[in-house]
């Protein structure tokens, strides 16, 4: 049997609904926490297949057939591991891994490698604390760092020599070149960090892999990092991952902040669960491995441009992942830089309170698409609505991709449309519509937003608020429009008469009236009746 990094099934279970998957087969039924449907191992007219999407598993209870996501594909199609890892592979848009082995060599180069970046390490951290690192120590004595915390993230100072290229010099050069530590120049090896705050990165076992190296002096760029290795891909790597794991399984969340510098202060001021990409971007491998504990995140940025730019960008990239019962939500920094500054001058509470007034991903996505685009015109709206369709359809879910599509079409007829409603100014009056009739059109908006877009206008001049939750209607989509256009007809016929009310009026009152505006009425009236009448007709 082919061997799979753990990881790479893992990142499967992760990507896709177990409920979607097992849906294309068996019709599923929410009831309470699982879904339910009837046995496909076993011949049954009432429904004793239980699927717990939280927990990944199937279970039936009239055969005790059990198992997960890969075993329901081998079993349901008869296909073998192999098979059945392709075909959800392919669901999820993945590639399969190449399966290879570790040779010998290549254990031993890791082996090496990880030999050189921990005495780099040693070496650094002893040089933060001797002359040629006193800059260093101050500057990060200044950045509010202890010496407890200097310690815990294995801190130093990369002097402005060649230290780890004189230091291994009984070492092949290829060794220390594939650590990143050292590159070849005209002149032979030199070091790559010279000068430099040195913020060690971890794998998960804690090992050094590569590291983030702060200038002290002002040049640009502020900070360089090892360019990827054979054990280091930045665009794989989270800084602050090693240490936040258990407070994000405590806290059954994690935060994700702009900078490394943010997320250590973050985890020392009470945010254990505080991580930080490498570098600006985030990707979906990040998004992935943090997924991994839990689908509950917060991204943290700064309030500049820039974060809100990030924030728009780390939303298209959370998508896939979501569930219907992840937390995914975007703070935004105020009243300060980034959270560095905002710990240090107005501390933890105010920290927290723009971590609790974390917006929404679904409030976010909304605003977002009201900021960006010309709401008030056709073509604003249209570009909006093709920019949400665009983002929900990456929802895996397809439940969950509707109950959201439901919700922003009552958005956008609530806060999109009704402005409309205080520009209408009906010249007559009409009576008030009853009770029963009110609820049964506010049940159809409920239930049908097409009909609600295609009547908008219509339905905004009744003045009713659609505002409140009310059940769904049981009117099929067909008799639901038709109840809209008989009412609607009805509506046009009462305001003709009341018209024809008021001509008559002036009549009786010997005042001028216009007799061709009375045969107008009339004709209008009754070719009305008749499309009505057609109306009920076809009804029956
Ligand atoms: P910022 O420019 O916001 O820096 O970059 P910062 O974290 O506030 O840095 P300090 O507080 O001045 O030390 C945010 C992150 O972007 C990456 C770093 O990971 C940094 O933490 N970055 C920034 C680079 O990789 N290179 C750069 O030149 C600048
Ligand atoms: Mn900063």
């Amino acid at each position: 049997m082919a061997k799979f990094d753990n990881s790479f099934t893992d990142e499967l279970r992760q990507r896709l609904s177990l409920v979607d998957v097992i849906s294309r087969r068996v019709p599923l039924v929410k009831k309470g926490q699982n879904y339910w449907g009837c046995c496909p191992f076993h011949n049954e007219k009432t429904p004793s297949f239980s699927v717990s999407e939280d927990k990944g598993f199937y279970h039936c209870f009239g055969c005790g057939e059990h198992g997960d996501i890969i075993s329901f594909v081998m079993k349901s199609e008869n296909i073998d591991f192999k098979e059945a890892i392709k075909e959800l592979a392919d669901m999820a848009g993945m590639k399969l891994p190449e399966i290879k082995q570790k040779t010998r060599e290549q254990i031993e180069a890791e082996e090496n490698y990880i030999q050189i970046t921990e005495s780099a390490t040693k070496k650094y951290q002893e040089l933060l604390y001797t002359e040629s690192g006193k800059h260093a120590l101050e500057y990060i004595k200044k950045r509010g760092f202890s010496d407890e915390m200097i310690k815990k993230y294995r801190i130093g100072y990369a002097p402005k020599n060649n230290i780890i290229a004189s230091m291994f010099n009984n070492i092949k050069h290829e060794k220390l070149v594939s650590t990143g530590l050292v590159k070849i120049g005209e002149y032979g090896p030199y070091d790559f960090f010279r000068d430099k705050l040195m913020f060690p990165i971890f794998n998960a076992h804690n090992q050094v892999v590569a590291f983030s190296g702060r200038s002290l002096d002002g040049s640009e760029p502020k900070y360089i990092n090892t360019t990827d290795t054979e054990l280091f891909h930045k665009r794989q790597t989270i800084f602050g991952f090693n240490f936040a794991r258990d407070a994000i399984h405590r806290a059954n969340r994690s935060i994700i902040v702009e900078g490394q510098i943010d997320a250590i202060q973050m985890q020392n001021h009470g945010f254990g669960e505080t991580v930080a990409p490498l570098g600006t971007a985030l990707t979906e491998d990040h998004i992935a491995i943090l997924c991994k504990s839990n689908r509950n995140i917060i991204f943290c940025f700064d309030g500049d441009n820039a974060g809100q730019k990030a924030a728009v960008r780390a939303c298209t990239l959370v998508l896939p992942f979501l569930r219907d019962n992840s937390d995914v939500k975007f703070a935004f920094v105020t009243g300060g830089k980034d959270p560095d500054e905002i710990l240090k001058t107005s501390g933890e509470s105010a920290m927290r309170k723009i971590i609790d007034n974390a917006t929404p991903l679904i409030d976010f996505l909304w605003e977002t698409v009201n900021k960006n685009y010309l709401i008030n015109t056709p073509g604003g709206r249209a570009q909006a609505e093709k920019y949400l369709k665009d983002c929900l359809s990456k929802i895996t879910d397809k439940i969950f991709q509707n109950e959201i599509e439901n919700e922003y079409n009552n958005r956008k007829f609530n806060q999109w449309h009704k402005w409309k409603k205080t520009e209408y100014t009906p010249e007559i009056e009409l009576p008030d519509i009853d009770i029963m009739t009110t609820n049964v059109i506010k049940s159809i908006v409920q239930t049908y937003p097409e009909i609600t877009e295609k009547y908008i206008d219509f339905l905004t001049s009744l003045n009713i608020s659609f505002d409140e939750d009310v059940q769904k209607t049981d009117l099929s989509l067909e008799d639901a429009e038709k109840f809209i256009i008989s009412f609607k007809l009805q509506r046009y016929i009462k305001k003709l008469e009341t018209e024809k009310q008021v001509l008559l009026s002036k009549a009786l009152s010997g005042d001028e009236y216009n007799s061709d505006e009375l045969n107008n009425i009339n004709n209008k009236i009754n070719e009305a009746k008749e499309k009505l009448e057609l109306l009920m007709d076809i009804k029956k």
